[in-house]
């Protein structure tokens, strides 16, 4: 521990230091860094087994990290149960949604601990309208088409008004018309200021919403900055794209 002056602006909403995770003789994550600042979008993408998903379970504390810091505006990341307090929201890969409960009962459920069930009530009805589903509130989540489940998805995790947004591809799935409506919710979320953190193979969405772009290959870091930047480094080329024209 060391002892430093208070920083003049607001720490980070994410920074990730020196991140070492295993699965037995696996290295998953060898020394992974990176921040994520308040209303930016960072998109971590990198071929299948790349470490992607690991990075957001070591932010939820779903893994333990063998080395490294995971640190959440500022301070040491808390336990998965009080993350949404921490003003972390995420997605999963798969969609995870209560097949059974409506529409709005899944918009619910992330508020079900707030006291004040009006404000609750007006905050799942304001995110459903936001995301083009209050048409569909009363539907068993289970019976709507995927771009509609993958959108209620999202509005789960949005409904906690979130100043760090973890998605998990996001667009995976979803045509053309969904993944410009997506790339719109997401520059609207990170123009209030929400920091977005998102896990995407869809490149053409990736240029699109993305400030910035970090590539893992084999659980390392090999390339990151601006999109243009990274989309024409031969090393991800070579790891990534070239996989992707060859596929
Ligand atoms: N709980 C686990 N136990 C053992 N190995 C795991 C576990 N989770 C991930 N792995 C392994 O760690 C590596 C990284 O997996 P991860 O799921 O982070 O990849 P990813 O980049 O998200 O891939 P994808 O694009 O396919 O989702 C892979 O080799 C994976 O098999
Ligand atoms: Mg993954």
């Amino acid at each position: 521990m060391t002892t430093t002056t208070p920083p003049r602006s607001a720490p980070p909403p994410l920074e990730v230091e020196d991140l070492d995770v295993s699965f037995g003789g696996l290295k998953a994550l060898d020394g992974v860094s990176f921040t994520v600042d308040q209303g930016e979008t960072v998109a971590l993408i990198g071929p299948n087994g790349a470490g992607k998903t690991t990075v957001f379970n070591a932010v939820c504390a779903l893994v333990r990290p063998r080395r490294g810091n995971v640190r959440i505006a500022g301070r040491p990341a808390p336990p998965t149960a009080r993350l949404q307090a921490a003003g972390v929201s995420r997605t999963l890969q798969g969609l995870g949604l209560f097949e059974r409960m409506s529409v709005l009962e899944n918009v619910l459920v992330p508020l079900s601990g707030l006291r004040a069930p009006a404000r609750s009530a007006e905050r799942a009805h304001t995110t459903l309208a936001e995301l083009d589903l209050a048409a569909l509130a009363d539907r068993p989540a289970g019976t709507l088409p995927y771009p509609e489940r993958k959108r209620v998805a999202l509005a789960r995790a949005l409904v906690t008004e979130p100043d760090l947004l973890l998605l998990d591809e996001p667009a995976g799935g979803l045509g053309e018309t969904d993944i410009a409506a997506l790339a719109e919710t997401v520059r609207a979320v990170a123009g209030r200021g929400c920091a977005v953190l998102l896990v995407e193979h869809h490149v053409d969405f990736v240029m699109d919403v993305a400030d910035r772009v970090i590539v893992l290959d084999f659980g390392k870091v090999i390339a990151s900055g601006p999109p243009d930047r990274v989309r024409t480094d031969p090393a991800v080329e070579e790891a990534y794209l070239g996989l992707e024209a060859a596929s």
